[in-house]
């Protein structure tokens, strides 16, 4: 069997002490292990509320602004980056989030293993990586069968959310999108703090798109 093609590349990037204690004591407490079963939200969080998953929350802090500003919903940020993670956990500890939970995983298999069918009130998937060089295009998340798969695990009327700051990425997350039977693009109303990637790409002078599209109600 051949291994899938992965939307990142782990690189081995400095974690500092600070994280690694993050990872250690807070990831059994904020975090949710892999697993091959569906999770139960509603054991997860204490609570039945809308449920938000972020794929590629990076270094969290737009992740945790959300979370603080929404107590009604449920958060569970998706990430593989090791300093990234502990980042997040260390500013969940500090707030005393109780709505947000993180996975360290890769974003497909938590789909396609943790989630559950019509479980999830949103997607957000801000900046995720462009891989701009062309070879590097079959890594890009937003695919034919990434859309198929998301899109079955919103509720009817659940919404994807997307942005980038790569036109042809944005020109290809709207064509993926748009051809997913079960997604309808959506005037973008969606308010979302700045990340960090983001700020990043503004002060190289690139201009940013943001993307929705709804899970059809059939
Ligand atoms: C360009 S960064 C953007 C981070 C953050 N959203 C921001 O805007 O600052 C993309 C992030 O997605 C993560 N990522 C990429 N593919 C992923 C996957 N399949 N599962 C989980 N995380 C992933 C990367 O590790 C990286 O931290």
């Amino acid at each position: 069997m051949t291994a899938p093609i992965r939307s990142y590349v782990l690189r081995q990037s400095r974690t500092t002490p600070a994280q690694r204690r993050a990872l250690e004591e807070l990831l059994p407490k904020y975090g949710i292990a892999f697993s091959l079963h569906p999770i139960d939200p509603q054991q997860v969080f204490g609570r039945t509320a809308p449920l938000v998953l972020e794929i590629g929350s990076g270094m969290g802090e737009t992740t945790i602004e959300i979370a603080h500003a929404h107590p009604q919903n449920d958060f569970i940020a998706i990430e593989v980056h090791g300093p990234g993670v502990g980042s997040l956990l260390k500013q969940i500890a500090a707030q005393e989030l109780s709505n947000l939970r993180v996975i360290r995983h890769d974003a497909v298999e938590v789909l396609e293993q943790m989630i559950p069918d019509g479980a999830l009130a949103a997607i957000h998937l801000f900046f995720p990586d462009p891989w701009p060089k062309k070879r590097h295009h079959k890594r890009r998340l937003v695919q034919p069968a990434f859309a198929a798969l998301a899109a079955r695990k919103l509720i009817h009327g659940g919404y994807l959310h997307a942005a980038t700051d790569w036109p042809d990425y944005a020109a290809q997350i709207e064509r993926v999108l748009s051809a997913e039977p079960l997604l309808e693009p959506a005037p973008h109303k969606q308010q979302r703090p700045r990340t960090k990637f983001e700020q990043r790409g503004l002060g190289l002078g690139h201009s940013v798109r943001d993307l929705l599209f709804l899970r059809r109600k059939k």
